[in-house]
């Protein structure tokens, strides 16, 4: 039976961390996958997260099972950092989930359970995996335009023309903050058209929330998340602890419902504990008590937001250093966008053929669609890649 199986298409991020790992040069690049590297170049643990595992080590009695839709505490923490005081009353089920992934994965599966074959819209570009996990599940897939190549901004007009066609009950998936790959974000007003749109037509919208804190600091990118669970009936919202905790390979997320009325919240909550089930029993605890830890410690908490913030303005300072280096690189204005860009990525716009002359020339790594992971860059990297770009441009 086993030799039925077929080679699955490799996700193009991951397939990149192998590319580079077996490159042999040493001044090779990694702008690839999206992990964030300090100035040395190293992804630490965060020192609020060594604190809290130290205190989880040192305090834990049992690992024996929690519960299927995770910690209550975890679950409670989460909403307040992702909805604050926006979180509705009695409407919202919470779910842990192995990474933010995960979350997508089980909200999907929810999707399926409510309405088998609905039709999924993710933007074009998205993160592969949207469209991977979209076809995985059986469902429709639909895309809507996003990026305009011309000024490496968001195509707003494309994007409400294609969403014009969404039905009621289609599912549409929203880049909370810090658009992946693109790193070109919405603005409040356009969030509150394509709220005023999604309602016309009854979509379910589904923010994938990976970023929060890696764009304009942790309040301001929750900004529209926020604003919309304040104003629609339903919602489903995938967040992540992956990026804004650096807990990577612990695999922490959660899935949030927005339900219409408390009682399809009680039975979506239910349900949520059956997927969650079926899938892998109980959602990982680890990283899901060290955030929990965390977020309910005010020096922790302090330390935890000090830290990500610093992460936060490094971001900044390289996306202006490389605008400045591509700007004297290559006599213009072209790249200016990079600085505007939010997030760990932005998309350069190159061809496909120049971002392979990147790789075999330079020993530079970025995805093909031109990706790169701002937070990859070393200080000193900036002037090494605009000279790069320019003289691989022909
Ligand atoms: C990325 O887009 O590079 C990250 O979200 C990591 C991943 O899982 O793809």
């Amino acid at each position: 039976m086993l030799q039925n199986l077929t080679q699955q298409p490799p996700d193009k991020i991951i397939e990149m961390i192998g590319m580079f790992r077996a490159d042999p040069r040493a001044e090779k690049l990694d702008l690839g996958v999206g992990v964030y590297k300090d100035a040395e170049g190293r992804t630490p643990v965060m020192r609020a997260v060594k604190a809290a595992e130290a205190r989880l080590v040192e305090q834990q009695e049992s690992k024996s099972y929690v519960a299927l839709l995770g910690d209550q505490g975890y679950l409670d923490a989460m909403q307040d950092l992702v909805l604050g005081d926006a979180a509705p009353e009695g409407r919202i089920v919470g779910a842990a989930t192995p990474g933010g992934t995960g979350a997508i994965h089980q909200l999907l599966e929810l999707v399926k359970m409510a309405k088998p074959g609905a039709t999924v819209w993710y933007s074009d570009p998205t993160w592969p995996n949207h469209p991977a996990m979209v076809k995985h599940m059986g469902l429709g897939a639909r895309t809507y335009r996003y990026f305009d190549d011309a000024t490496r901004g968001v195509d707003f007009d494309g994007m409400m023309q294609d969403l014009a066609e969404v039905a009621a009950d289609d599912v549409v998936i929203l880049h909370g903050c810090c658009h992946n790959p693109t790193g070109a974000n919405l603005s409040p007003e356009q969030w509150d058209r394509v709220t005023d749109l999604l309602l016309e037509k009854q979509a379910m919208p589904f923010i994938d929330f990976a970023y929060q804190g890696f764009g304009d600091g942790l309040e301001a990118d929750a900004a529209a998340v926020r604003k919309m669970v304040g104003r629609v009936p339903q919602m489903l919202i995938a967040a992540s602890c992956s990026k804004n905790f650096g807990l990577y390979r612990d695999r922490v997320g959660v899935a949030f419902v927005i339900c219409a009325d408390t009682e399809t919240a009680d039975v979506t909550k239910g349900v949520m504990a059956s997927i969650n089930r079926l899938n892998f029993s109980f959602p990982p605890d680890h990283g899901a008590k060290v955030v929990e830890i965390i977020l309910s410690d005010p020096e922790l908490k302090a330390d935890w937001q000090a830290e990500l913030e610093e992460m936060r303005q490094r971001m900044l300072q390289l996306r202006t250093g490389l605008a400045e280096a591509l700007r004297r690189e290559t006599n213009g204005n072209d790249f200016d966008f990079v600085a505007e860009h939010r997030g760990m990525f932005s998309r350069l716009g190159l061809p496909g053929e120049q971002v392979l002359r990147l790789r075999d020339q330079a020993g530079i790594y970025m995805v093909g669609d031109s990706r790169v992971n701002i937070a990859g860059l070393p200080d000193e990297g900036l002037e090494g890649l605009a000279r790069a770009i320019v003289s691989t441009s022909e």
